[in-house]
């Protein structure tokens, strides 16, 4: 920690990604590139979201997440993170997925094909100025087999565009699935204390077990999902940040942290105030109390 007021993503502790370290603390891009979901809306004023980024490597981040389809009409992600922090800090991790794509004007194309994934690959390589992605997440939908698309992300980790290779938005079946293809550093999918699908928690246990990082998303935005953090929150989560002095967002994320050791924490915001607030949640602690309190509302919900 740098001062008794500012307390640093280290605060969280860390974890491995394969043999890359990360505080457990990271940060999101989505909520950079403009108000509402990143597609739509007022796109972001450039000086305010770049000072965020370098506020969130200044705090101690050293871990974002992001993807190439993550642009508004006249922001993208990728380019703001090379703009705000190339030459990167050598112990900075950035995690891209690939799956998902889109067109110049913003429409979304259909899923990639496996031989399409290369591209994608490259797009990043390109946005972000790097000859090799530190962690590429295989983003899935539904319940087929991703062993085809897998293979080919092993492929181009094999060909040193890649050097670790994650999935998102997957069952426990396509974990295996690819761990039986190539190692898997991380899980990411969509996790928050009132808002899991069925099979999550079995599955953030199961990565525990085998060592792989599991990454919540919309862990403060739940139910929001792309519209963001909710305007009502939970009587539960309000009482609990009463009695600490603290946000109910940042209740949300020590909610997360607390669920493993290998859980890592990527807030997206585009309001340093938020990334502050999101950082110092890292240090807080919820009691035995607080969770059970919480626990109540660990509603399952369909996928
Ligand atoms: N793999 C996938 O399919 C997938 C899908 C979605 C997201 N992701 C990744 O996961 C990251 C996290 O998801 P997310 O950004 O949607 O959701 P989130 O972190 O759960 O919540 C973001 C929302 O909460 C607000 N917020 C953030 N910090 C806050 C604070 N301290 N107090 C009050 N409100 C706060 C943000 O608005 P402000 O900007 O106003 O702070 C935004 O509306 C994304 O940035 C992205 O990198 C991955």
């Amino acid at each position: 920690m740098t001062s008794a007021q500012t307390i640093t993503a280290d605060a969280a502790g860390s974890w491995r990604l394969g043999d890359l370290t990360v505080h457990r603390m990271g940060f999101g891009a989505m909520r950079l590139t403009g108000s509402g979901a990143f597609d739509q809306g007022t796109p972001s004023d450039r000086g305010r979201v770049i000072g965020v980024l370098r506020r969130a490597v200044e705090l101690g981040v050293n871990h974002i997440d992001t993807a190439a389809f993550y642009f508004s009409s006249l922001r993208s992600a990728n380019e703001l993170i090379n703009r705000a922090l190339a030459p990167y800090p050598d112990d900075l991790v950035i995690t891209t997925k690939v799956g998902p794509g889109r067109g110049p004007s913003g429409e979304w194309l259909p899923w990639a094909a496996p031989e399409q994934l290369r591209g994608q690959v490259e797009e990043n390589l390109r946005q972000l100025g790097r000859d090799q992605l530190d962690v590429v997440n295989l983003r899935w939908r539904g319940a087929d087999s991703i062993a085809e698309h897998f293979g080919a992300l092993a492929e181009l980790r094999d060909a040193g565009l890649i050097r670790h290779l994650g999935l998102s938005n997957v069952g426990s079946g396509h974990l295996a699935e690819a761990q039986a293809i190539a190692p898997v550093v991380c899980v990411q999918n969509r996790y928050s204390l009132d808002s899991r699908r069925p099979g999550d928690d079995d599955l953030l246990r199961v990565c525990g077990e085998q060592g792989i990082a599991f990454v919540p998303f919309f862990a403060i935005a739940g139910e929001g999902r792309e519209e963001g953090a909710s305007r009502t929150e939970a009587d539960e989560v309000l009482a609990v940040a009463r009695a600490h002095g603290v946000t109910a967002a940042q209740v949300r994320l020590a909610w997360t942290l607390q669920r493993g050791p290998h859980v890592l924490a990527i807030p997206g915001t585009g309001n340093p105030d938020h990334l502050a607030d999101n950082v110092a949640a890292g240090a807080l602690r919820l009691s035995p109390q607080d969770l059970d309190r919480l626990e109540s509302l660990g509603r399952m919900v369909a996928a």
